[in-house]
């Protein structure tokens, strides 16, 4: 089925949820929750939804670990499992890290079609060499939350934060050796979802490269008015 929406009419009545479309780093968690601290309406990301069962121990998330760490895709089957509970009543959500194979495309077009929904697919447009740096700069401390960054706001001492002097850490996943798993990954399997989508309904690129309010904006203006978000 051919499931690209046609008119206005159409758009207004029949596209769900936003899919934001990229390279590890491009950006789309940071946007995602700007669009929704903006428009109210709510984000699922998948990463996060993982280190949530990740951090809580739960069995999804001691399957998950290993895959997570070594740069690699969860499973389809577990990733499909969770999306389903996850949209089941999220019609019009920022949809975040998802889908991310092919697989995981058709489970969601399957699930989407049961609703009578199309998805707009945003894709972020990133220069590789730019990424490794956006992913593997931030340091935080896990006491207090507070956010370094190796480059743009460094502590005095690395790896040491400056106010409480304890150790600061990074995301297990963002090391420069894993971030090259993660990018060979998306190569490999997520890109081909931007040809994917760019069939099945209506895609947009923006330039993921500019400053993050810049980004918001070129987000917001290439948004149609679905009922999802209006534009400014
Ligand atoms: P996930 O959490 O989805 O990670 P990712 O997409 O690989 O990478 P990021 O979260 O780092 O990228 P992002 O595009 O969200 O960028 P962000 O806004 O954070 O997935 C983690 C793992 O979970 C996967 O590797 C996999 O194992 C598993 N997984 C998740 N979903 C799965 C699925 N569907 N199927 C199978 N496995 C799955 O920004 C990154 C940094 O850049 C931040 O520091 C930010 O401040 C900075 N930044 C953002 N925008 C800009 C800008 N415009 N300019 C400068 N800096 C910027």
């Amino acid at each position: 089925m051919d499931g690209r929406a046609s008119t206005a009419t159409d758009v207004k009545t029949k596209v769900g949820p936003v899919i934001l479309l990229g390279a590890p780093g491009a950006g789309k968690g940071t946007q995602a929750k700007l669009i929704m601290q903006r428009y109210g309406i709510p984000q699922i990301s998948t990463g996060d939804i993982l280190r949530r069962n990740r951090a809580e121990k739960t069995a999804l998330g001691k399957e998950a670990e290993s895959y997570m760490d070594a740069g690699k895709l969860v499973p389809d089957d577990l990733i499909i499992r969770m999306m389903e509970v996850e949209l089941a009543h999220a019609e019009n959500a920022i949809v975040d890290g998802f889908p991310r194979t092919i697989p995981q495309a058709e489970a969601f077009d399957a699930l989407l079609a049961r609703k009578g929904l199309v998805p707009l697919a945003v894709v972020f447009d990133v220069d590789y060499s730019v990424l490794t740096e956006r992913i593997t700069g931030p340091w935080s401390n896990p006491r207090t939350g507070r956010v370094y960054h190796t480059k743009f706001n460094p502590p005095r001492v690395a790896g040491i934060d400056d106010e409480d002097g304890g150790p600061l850490v990074q995301r297990p996943d963002d090391s420069a050796e894993v971030v090259t798993k993660r990018l060979a990954e998306y190569d490999e399997k997520t890109a081909p979802l931007i040809a994917y989508y760019e069939r099945q309904c209506e895609t947009v690129h923006v330039n993921a490269l500019g400053e993050i309010a810049a980004v918001t904006h070129a987000i917001i203006a290439k948004l149609p008015d679905t009922g999802v978000v209006t534009k400014p």
